[in-house]
């Protein structure tokens, strides 16, 4: 099994909610994410949770609704550089301290966030 699979069953879906509140919650603070998003904010975070869910181990609701998550390619439309896959990854480290994990589990997660947010840069 992929090990970021267990995640899931280690932190359960009241951990992930809240993470990716915090989330959304420093994209509304960092001008540079946010001018990336629409006005409504809550559909990207209800599609960052199911996506989470789904790749940490729990129910597969997000490819129910959305297919399959063919992540990279559904960045294309924004220009993804170093310093924008930054700010992504600040704002995601920064909401997991937020919550109260233990440092193998954290530091599981960090490296998956880290290894998409590089893999989603598409831009010089
Ligand atoms: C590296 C910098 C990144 C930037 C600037 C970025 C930005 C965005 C933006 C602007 C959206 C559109 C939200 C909407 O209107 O629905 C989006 C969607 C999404 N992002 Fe990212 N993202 C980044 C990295 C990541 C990473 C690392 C992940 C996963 C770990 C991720 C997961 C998602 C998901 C699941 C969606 C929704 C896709 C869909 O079903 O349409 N993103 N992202």
């Amino acid at each position: 099994m992929n090990p970021f699979q267990s995640i899931y069953e280690t932190i359960g879906e009241s951990q992930i909610k809240e993470l990716v509140r915090y989330f959304y919650l420093e994209v509304e603070a960092n001008p540079s994410l946010r001018k990336l998003y629409p006005e409504n904010l809550e559909p990207a975070e209800r599609k960052l949770f199911l996506f989470l869910l789904q790749v940490f181990g729990g129910p597969s609701t997000y490819s129910a609704e959305r297919g399959h998550p063919r992540l990279r390619m559904r960045h294309f439309e924004w220009k993804i550089d170093s310093a924008m896959r930054d700010h992504w990854i600040n704002a995601m480290l920064t909401s997991l301290d937020k919550l109260k994990l233990e440092q193998n589990v954290k530091e599981l997660m960090m490296q998956y966030f880290i290894q998409v947010a590089n893999h989603m840069i598409n831009h010089e």
